[in-house]
């Protein structure tokens, strides 16, 4: 609760008025409708394909909350794993119980993701710092202010998944997605395979930086 006051707070510093008034304690008992896939501490599910969303802000959490309850994110065909979240998107009511679950999530602390066997971290340090961290954060902890999520403590196969779901055009191409349009036109910036696989070696081997 303390930890959740001080984010709270920090909100409030910044700016960042509609999440100041969520209500968490609403948010936690909302979020018991997650822990079958996304687990008690956030941490999510690899086998179930669903991400870790400890340490993911509650602007972010909200943003995605939103595209997938309003068709922005989730429904290509190809998309099975976002399909599934859209079904869970659903069961929100509205805007304030997207708000009130995110702040909720906002306040679980970041989980270190397992390391990539194999890469290559100089390699990936190098194309990471070149191509992704100017908005990303010199060690994938996000920049709230650009919009962009933390990377570090986030489950390997999942951020693959998702980089090559902006490429392919499965995320970040309907006209209402500001954001990920941003990210869609960065997933140009690795082309090859081996350069990709080094960069999320890197991140993984981040832990969960704050
Ligand atoms: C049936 C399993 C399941 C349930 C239940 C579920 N999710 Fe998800 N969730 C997923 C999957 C799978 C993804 C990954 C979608 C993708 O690949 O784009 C996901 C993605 C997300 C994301 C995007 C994370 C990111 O880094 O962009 C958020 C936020 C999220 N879920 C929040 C929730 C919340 C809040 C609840 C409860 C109200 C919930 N989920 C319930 C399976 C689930
Ligand atoms: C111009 C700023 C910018 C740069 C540079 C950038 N990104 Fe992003 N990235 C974003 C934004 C903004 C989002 C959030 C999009 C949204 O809201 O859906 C994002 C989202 C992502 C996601 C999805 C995370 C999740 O939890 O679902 C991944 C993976 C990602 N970026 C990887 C990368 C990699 C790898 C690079 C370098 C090759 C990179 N990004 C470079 C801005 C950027």
């Amino acid at each position: 609760m303390k930890r959740l006051c001080l984010v709270l707070s920090l909100l409030v510093a910044t700016g960042v008025a509609p999440i100041a008034v969520a209500d968490a304690a609403r948010g936690k008992a909302l979020y018991a409708g997650c822990v079958a896939c996304h687990g008690d501490s956030g941490a999510g599910n690899d086998a179930l394909q669903a991400p870790a969303l400890a340490g993911l802000d509650a602007v972010y959490l909200a943003r995605q909350l939103h595209n997938f309850k309003a068709g922005i994110r989730g429904t290509d065909a190809a998309d099975t794993a976002g399909a599934q979240m859209r079904a869970s998107a659903a069961l929100l009511a509205d805007e304030a119980a997207m708000a009130d679950v995110a702040a909720y999530i906002a306040s679980l602390a970041p989980v270190p993701a397992a390391p990539v066997a194999g890469a290559d971290l100089r390699n990936g340090s190098n194309h990471y710092q070149a191509s992704c961290g100017a908005c990303h954060g010199g060690r994938a902890e996000g920049n709230a202010a650009l919009f962009s999520p933390r990377l570090a403590g986030q489950n390997t196969a999942y951020l693959k998944r998702q980089y090559l779901n902006f490429r392919e055009g499965l995320r970040g191409a309907h006209p209402d997605d500001k954001y990920g349009r941003q990210m869609k036109v960065m997933s140009a910036a690795l082309p090859a395979a081996k350069d990709l696989d080094d960069v999320l070696g890197f991140i993984a081997a981040q832990g969960a930086a704050e």
